[in-house]
């Protein structure tokens, strides 16, 4: 659904965002991005949503190779992306429900199917009671919530979070990843950008690690519970107290785990 080949993105001033990545996310995948401040997270979803284009290799998403989509093809291609930002982005003076409609306003959904799918994408998140609630009323996770049922309205086949949970306490955070975990249950392609490596950790999902702009690790659970046996049974501390480093790899990873 998703797949970067040997994308490089050139800011204007010569700066490397992003240097020969590549990566494939599948349908239905739920896929953590991380890194430090600057790694290149964000540049990443904004390759994938046609906010920025690649200065170099091919970003393909829903089999589409961007490099041909036209300037005109980029509303076409957004509607298929469901956004959540960290400030969530909810208009205040307009109710819940009609936070939600928005994307379905802007295609043009008639009244009846509109009021169905607002509601069903509101139930979805667990907030069918407050649809007729102002976003000042709501918590700053209700609030998060409704970001993300917005994203969902419209039924796309790919949601992409930037750094969805940097306003939210740990059990607040815990509770909208555990959201975005249900989605990509539902068959949602789900790319989260996210600098909390702790909460990434928990959740037990496929990471793609940056680092000054380049993948330097992609790892699955199955490899993650493998690592973790690995330094648990054959690699006890070191007698000077250090950390056994398994293969070597950079801290990142060993924090992750
Ligand atoms: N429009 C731009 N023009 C020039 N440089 C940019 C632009 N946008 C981002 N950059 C640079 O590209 C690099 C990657 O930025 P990006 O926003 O993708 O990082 P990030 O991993 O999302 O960081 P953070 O965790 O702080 O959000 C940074 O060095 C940043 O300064
Ligand atoms: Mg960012």
């Amino acid at each position: 659904m998703i797949r970067f080949d040997n994308v490089g993105k050139r800011y204007p001033g010569g700066h490397d965002a992003l240097r020969e990545v590549s990566f494939a996310i599948e349908q239905g995948e739920l896929v953590f991005l991380t890194g430090h401040s600057g790694a290149g997270k964000s540049t990443v979803l904004r390759l994938v949503s046609l906010v920025d284009r690649a200065t170099r290799g091919t970003v393909t998403v829903i089999g589409k190779n961007l490099a041909q989509v036209s300037r005109r093809g980029v509303p076409s291609l957004r509607r298929q992306i469901g956004q959540v930002f960290q400030d969530h982005r909810l208009l205040t003076d307009r109710t819940v429900f009609d936070n939600v409609a928005l994307p379905l306003v802007i295609a043009g959904v008639r009244r009846a199917e509109l009021e169905k799918r607002v509601r069903a994408a509101l139930d979805r998140v667990g907030l069918l009671a407050r649809e007729r609630a102002q976003p000042a009323m709501l918590s700053a996770g209700e609030q998060q919530r409704v970001g993300i049922a917005r994203a969902i309205v419209a039924k796309p086949p790919v949601v992409l979070a930037d750094e969805p949970t940097g306003n939210l306490d740990p059990q607040l955070a815990a509770e909208i990843m555990g959201l975005f975990e249900t989605l990509a249950q539902g068959g949602i392609t789900v790319l989260v950008a996210s600098h909390d490596l702790h909460l990434v950790q928990k959740m037990r999902k496929r990471v793609l690690v940056l680092d000054h702009g380049r993948l330097i690790d992609d790892f699955r659970p199955s490899s993650m519970k493998q690592r973790v046996e690995r330094s648990e049974t054959i690699t006890p501390p070191l007698p000077d107290g250090e950390r056994a480093r398994g293969e070597g790899g950079p801290p990142i990873q060993d924090e992750l785990l």
